[in-house]
């Protein structure tokens, strides 16, 4: 299978898009990826050709969208190596799938959750909720600025915990140190003091390949949308028997085969108890679509594609000198294609808005959801967040090197 970013491109509508004559970098993808024409089309396809609800009527759209339905978790569950389509739940994105990976855990006050300070606020501001609560206790690691993730601070604060009774929730990359951790040694030792694994695969899952069994964890939250699928849609996978005793977090139809009032609820099995309600359709079928999309270039080209627009980026980067510095770890090899720029007193809105105005180049600014982090390191002024995808050149990496120089030039 061979990976050219320019056919790549082609499948992109939004690329061809000019401001100004000039054409558009779009380097924004950790927010929201943009979306190939064959996803598009099976969105479209499905609102103008069989809309209408899967499994429940029993005409022929109901029957068409229920087996592109099943079609599509098959598709996730095979391509994240799950054991069974079964333990796949759809859900709106990765911060619902967290939500509701921690109900694995009892809430009774007695149980701890871990995790670390440049989380994104959806792996954390629930664990704060629960603590005050008095539902978990809750051990958030400071996340030292050149390690990201050190095994070592995890290996310590598990060994703090009683056994069995606590859940690790970190991101297998991190959306502003752009950090890889070591999934698999640290499923490890959280599972020889037989604790929860709870993977926040929100930046992982677009760009590498995620094997959940090789991985060896419990639990994962993607976002379709980050992986240039439909917005809207994620998914929680859960071994099955953990599923079996995570509680739904919403009830209703499609939750349950049988009612009987007062008090008789007989619950269906997972995945369909966390179900509920009629579904975001088209975004199931279009996320099947994506995964076939990504399949079809292959998840070992497209990181590789990445790691190169990266060591440009970041040798872009190291020439701005101490003008600059950069979040998370030195090493390209233990870094994702993104990176946060703290740029001293310069604001970042500020560089963001003029490389937008200048150069069409769209990227994100601030605190990116990581406001704690951001305290943290007193980065007051935010930091400059270009992520980079599939579709991105070295030319436009390159491009963005140089006007980032020349605006960092005027300001100092
Ligand atoms: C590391 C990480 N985790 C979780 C999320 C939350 O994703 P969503 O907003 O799609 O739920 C994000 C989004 O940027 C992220 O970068």
């Amino acid at each position: 299978m061979t990976f050219s970013v320019e056919k790549v491109r082609n499948d992109f509508p939004a690329l061809k898009r000019e401001r100004n004559g000039k054409p558009i970098i779009y380097c924004d993808s950790a927010c929201m990826a943009l979306k190939p024409k064959q996803v598009v089309d099976t969105l479209v396809g499905y609102y103008t050709e069989y809309t209408a609800c899967a499994g429940r009527s029993p005409h022929m759209f109901s029957r068409e969208t229920t087996k592109r339905c099943d079609e599509s978790r098959v598709k996730v569950a095979n391509f994240i190596n799950a054991k069974d389509p079964s333990e796949v739940v759809w859900t709106r994105n990765t911060t619902e799938a967290l939500n509701l990976g921690c109900g694995i855990l009892e809430l009774d006050g007695t149980e701890t959750i871990i995790a670390t300070s440049e989380s994104h606020n959806s792996n954390i501001v629930k664990w704060m909720f629960l603590e005050n609560a008095g539902k978990i206790k809750l051990k958030v690691l400071e996340t030292p600025l050149d390690h990201p993730c050190e095994i070592e601070l995890i290996e310590k604060a598990v060994n703090e915990c009683e056994s069995g009774k606590f859940l690790v929730s970190l991101a297998q990359v991190s959306n502003v140190t752009a950090a890889k951790i070591d999934v698999k040694e640290i499923a490890k030792i959280i599972h020889e003091r037989e604790g929860y694994f709870l993977l926040d695969a929100a930046q992982s899952f677009p760009h590498m390949p995620v094997d959940v069994q090789d991985l060896g964890i419990d639990l994962m939250g993607v976002s379709m949308h980050k992986a240039c699928g439909p917005t809207g849609m994620g998914f929680l996978w859960g071994k099955y028997h953990l599923l079996e005793k995570i509680k739904p977090l919403i009830l209703g139809g499609e939750t349950v085969s049988d009612v009987y009032i007062p008090d008789q609820i007989v619950m269906l099995p997972p995945p369909s108890k966390f179900e509920a309600g009629l579904q975001n359709y088209g975004g199931i079928i279009a996320s099947g679509a994506t995964i076939d999309y990504l399949s079809g270039l292959g998840m070992e080209n497209i990181h590789k594609h990445e790691q190169r627009l990266s060591e440009v980026m970041l040798k872009g980067i190291a020439e701005l000198g101490d003008k600059v510095s950069l979040l998370g770890p030195k090493d390209p090899k233990q870094r994702a294609a993104l990176a946060a720029i703290d740029m001293k007193d310069i604001n970042s809105h500020e560089v963001a808005i003029l490389l937008d105005d200048m150069a069409n180049i769209m990227l994100r600014s601030g605190y990116h959801c990581t406001h704690a982090f951001h305290h943290q390191l007193e980065l007051d002024q935010g930091t400059l967040r270009p992520s980079w995808y599939l579709y991105n050149t070295v030319d436009e990496v390159k491009i963005f090197n140089e006007k980032l120089a020349e605006i960092i030039d005027v300001f100092s």
